[in-house]
């Protein structure tokens, strides 16, 4: 695809990861909708990405309810057009040991982080096989991979999303669409934040560097993922984690 406008949906791009990712994309051209449930009152993603020169929209959208995503879709092709670009960015930590894991805190991550994935994916992807051009990006991290206390529901929600992102890149193989994963370490936004200092100087004992990752470095990779330029790249889980995990 080179001479119609991309579009890209970010979800949960209101904040941390998600926004970064979203004005990385607005700066290599592409017009974004900013989708996310909750919009903060103190930053607008949007407003920074008009200023940037592209176009953007705000969607109020909850990706574990397929009505919702569906919703949101319609929105997008409405107001900005076919989208071309989806990044799985959404997620959510409900982080318990196994022996007093609640149902909610099972399914909650599971239904937003994985299952999000799947409607967000099962909305939009005819719209990229139609035009024989798209990149999925999900947003997985180092937990999927390696596994970590306390996080079963949410490394079964990441790691289901590593398994997803591999089926997919061989179906739509053929299509011009190519599906990577992005598999973020310890990085700094309000996720981690609230994280008592104990837990943190725990994780970043694992981190070689003894650094947290921006939200910039994450942005950088997905924005890699998305151009012409990894074309030929798919199924991979690209690791940004500072050499946490290897
Ligand atoms: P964050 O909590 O700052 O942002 C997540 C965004 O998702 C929020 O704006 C939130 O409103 C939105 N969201 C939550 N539930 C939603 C729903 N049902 N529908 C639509 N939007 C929803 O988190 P952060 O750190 O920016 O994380 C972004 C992604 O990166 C998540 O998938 C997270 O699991 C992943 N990740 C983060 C790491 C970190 O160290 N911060 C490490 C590895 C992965």
């Amino acid at each position: 695809m080179t001479d119609t406008q991309k579009i890209a949906l970010v979800t949960g791009a209101a904040r941390g990861i998600g926004r970064e990712i979203a004005l990385e994309l607005a700066k290599k051209g592409i017009d974004i909708a900013v989708a996310d449930i909750h919009f903060p009152d103190d930053i607008s993603t949007k407003n920074d990405i008009i200023a940037l020169g592209r176009k953007a929209i705000e969607v109020k959208v909850d990706v574990s309810k397929p009505e919702s995503v569906k919703e949101a879709v319609e929105k997008i092709n409405e107001e900005l057009g076919m989208i071309s670009i989806l990044i799985n960015n959404a997620g959510i930590t409900r982080d318990n040991i196994m022996l007093r894991m609640t149902d909610e805190e099972w399914y909650s991550v599971i239904n937003i982080n994985l299952n999000g994935a799947f409607n967000c994916i099962k909305a939009i992807v005819r719209q990229m096989t139609k035009n024989r051009w798209g990149r999925i990006v999900n947003v997985t991290s180092v937990v999927g991979q390696r596994g970590n206390a306390g996080q079963a529901n949410y490394a079964a929600s990441k790691a289901g999303l590593i398994g997803l992102t591999k089926a997919l890149a061989i179906e739509f193989a053929s299509r011009g669409v190519t599906v990577n994963a992005v598999a973020p370490g310890f990085i700094d936004t309000e996720m981690t934040n609230v994280l008592p200092d104990k837990v943190k100087e725990m994780l970043l004992e694992q981190v070689p560097s003894k650094t947290l990752g921006a939200p910039a470095d994450v942005a950088k990779s997905v924005a890699f993922l998305v151009s012409d330029d990894a074309a030929y790249i798919s199924g991979h889980v690209l690791a940004v984690n500072g050499g946490m995990y290897m």
